[in-house]
């Protein structure tokens, strides 16, 4: 066995990746995938989603400076491991500028875990900035998420040219990108039509999963439990399951 590694990246915020992180990664679980969720975000929002505190030493910043030879890991239940975030990661994008094989750091530090998961999933700051690129230095696959709420497709563009750059320079193995529709209302005509225009123009695969605006995801945040734990009734745990179920069938 050998994890497919996938980045969430997108460097529009609030457009849903730590809540596609958190309950993808979750969703996965339940299909009994092992899972590695490696939080890369300084906010440390997918950490404080799985109720873990990260202490000191047992961060990913130690580990990305240089400190830590390993990357430190809170198991969450049999399938689901984290790799802690903390707001100090925010210095290691500067510290770690001058370094030899600066893009990279995360790639030697997740090598010898692929062995031990089915997925690793890397949830990426709002930046385009070092970190993001070690995230995609590492993965074969990238899902961008794309909200409905803003016209997120602009500056789409330079996203698609950073990965595409990291692809020739850096990873030949990052493979394919897939966006992600958040936050659909179906209720509006106006998402509606947004819907068939993003899917005409978009040069980029879309996933067949749509992820519906709704207010359990929200809530699950705030109560600290992934949606499936939260409300597995709910529209929410509905679709990201589908999304789960759509990644393991499509091999993505
Ligand atoms: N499908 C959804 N329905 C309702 N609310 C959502 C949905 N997806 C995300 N949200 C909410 O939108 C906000 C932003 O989501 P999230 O934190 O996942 O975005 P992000 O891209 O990780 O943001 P950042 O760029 O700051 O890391 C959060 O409050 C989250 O609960
Ligand atoms: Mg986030």
């Amino acid at each position: 066995m050998e994890a497919k590694i996938i980045a969430i990246v997108n460097h529009k915020g609030g457009v849903g990746k730590t809540t596609t992180a958190v309950n993808l990664t979750a969703s996965l679980a339940t299909f009994e995938k092992k899972v590695l969720l490696v939080d890369l975000d300084p906010q440390a929002n997918a950490t404080s989603h799985f109720d873990v505190n990260a202490e000191e030493g047992n961060n990913i910043y130690l580990s990305i400076r240089g400190d830590l030879k390993e990357l430190p890991i809170v198991k969450l239940n049999d399938c689901l491991d984290l790799v802690p975030s903390s707001l100090d990661l925010s210095a290691a994008e500067i510290e770690i500028t001058s370094k030899i094989s600066r893009e990279t750091i995360l790639h030697k530090l997740i090598k010898p875990l692929r062995s031990k998961y089915d997925y690793i999933i890397i949830d990426c700051p709002p930046s385009l900035g070092l970190l993001t690129i070690n995230a995609l230095a590492t993965s074969q696959k990238t899902i961008i998420p794309v909200d409905f709420g803003t016209f997120a497709v602009i500056g789409m563009a330079k996203l698609i040219d950073i990965i595409q750059a990291v692809k020739e320079n850096i990873n030949d193995d990052l493979s394919e990108n897939c966006i992600l529709l958040t936050k659909y209302d179906p209720r509006m005509n106006m998402h509606k039509d947004m819907l068939s225009s993003i899917r005409e123009t978009l040069e980029e695969r879309t996933f067949d999963t749509i992820i519906r605006t709704n207010i359990a995801l929200n809530e699950a945040a705030y109560n600290n439990k992934p949606i499936v734990e939260y409300s597995p009734q709910s529209n929410g745990a509905i679709d990201y399951l589908k999304l789960a179920e759509e990644i393991i069938n499509t091999k993505f």
